[in-house]
């Protein structure tokens, strides 16, 4: 049985067959509206999200599956004291695959040693974020035709954004790769990811905090919100939120064929009059997550249309 905890579980052979796969739901999606007939997915949400659990729920009924689940701890048994591991052990009982997002980083992957039934992981603490990185692939593949030799701009909160921890550990794998790594002092990107995986791969980087000194040279932006829910105290938070903003001034600096990437939510880092410019990828990607969760999905089950 095959689960999805970290982007790294899925060889790049997997991870471009999901993708194609994905391309072929989008290009003929009546041949998929009955794979998943009978089939249920449960959404184990213990930390807010709308796109991910959504995408996933509408993911399920685009196959022609079920859901089930809940949307937050505090109506779930959690409430009352209920481990992880039980929970799932249960829920693997009423569903056949489990998406769960955890505040405690590792919570899904201890889910997958109770589990009888393939668990994904919908995102943990500040660590992993597997199936947005799919989402983020899926869309540099549609707006770039390409996943290597790309100039990567990743900028705003890299300590505690599990979207970009995930993003870079699956981008290390493609030829060409070389990241500009934008945040405040305080948010860089962790040791581990930075020595781990960016410098064990000889990956051409540079961490610097002008997002205009480097703009011009970017093919990909990829914009994340300061992640209020994993700072220690306010006043960090305040003080670091609007660090970066990007609006149609700064992106007057950039090249006419850049496509930003924004896992969403956004809260001030994208002036709204963006979304207007053509290189605004984001209300794109979030579709894509509905598409490539849709092939994960059936990978995970060993379904075919
Ligand atoms: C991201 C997450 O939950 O990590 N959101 C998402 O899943 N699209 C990014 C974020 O919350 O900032």
């Amino acid at each position: 049985m095959k689960h999805l905890i970290d982007p790294m579980d899925l060889s790049i052979e997997e991870l471009d067959n999901i993708l194609n796969l994905a391309q072929d739901i989008i290009d003929n999606k009546e041949k998929y509206s009955e794979v998943c007939k009978g089939k249920k997915l449960a959404t184990l949400f213990f930390e807010p999200s709308t796109r991910t659990r959504l995408s996933f729920e509408a993911a399920m009924m685009e196959l022609g599956g079920n859901v089930l689940g809940f949307s937050s701890a505090s109506s779930s048994s959690s409430a009352k004291g209920e481990s992880v591991g039980d929970t799932v052990k249960v829920v693997s009982c009423y569903a056949d695959i489990i998406a769960m997002r955890h505040f405690k980083e590792g919570a899904p992957m201890l889910a997958t040693m109770k589990s009888d039934v393939p668990i994904i992981n919908a995102g943990d603490g500040g660590h992993n974020h597997p199936t947005q990185t799919l989402t983020d692939l899926l869309t540099i593949k549609r707006e770039k035709g390409r996943l290597d030799h790309l100039v990567i701009g990743l900028c705003g909160d890299l300590m505690f954004g599990r979207t970009v921890h995930s993003l870079i550990k699956a981008l290390s794998r493609y030829e060409g790769i070389e990241f500009v790594l934008i945040s405040p002092d305080e948010l860089k990107i962790p040791d581990y990811i930075r020595t781990e995986v960016i410098e064990k791969n000889n990956i051409p980087y540079r961490e610097i905090t002008s997002m205009e000194d480097v703009i011009g040279e970017l093919d990909i932006l990829y914009m994340t919100r300061v992640q209020r829910e994993r700072f220690f105290n306010e006043a960090d938070y305040i003080r670091l939120k609007d660090s970066y903003i990007l609006d149609n001034s700064k992106l007057a600096l950039a090249k006419s064929d850049l496509s930003i990437l924004h896992p969403l939510p956004r809260v001030n880092e994208i002036a709204v009059e963006v979304d207007d410019d053509p290189r605004a990828c984001y209300f794109r990607q979030a579709l894509n997550g509905k598409f490539v969760r849709m092939a994960l999905i059936m990978t995970l089950l060993g379904l075919e249309a």
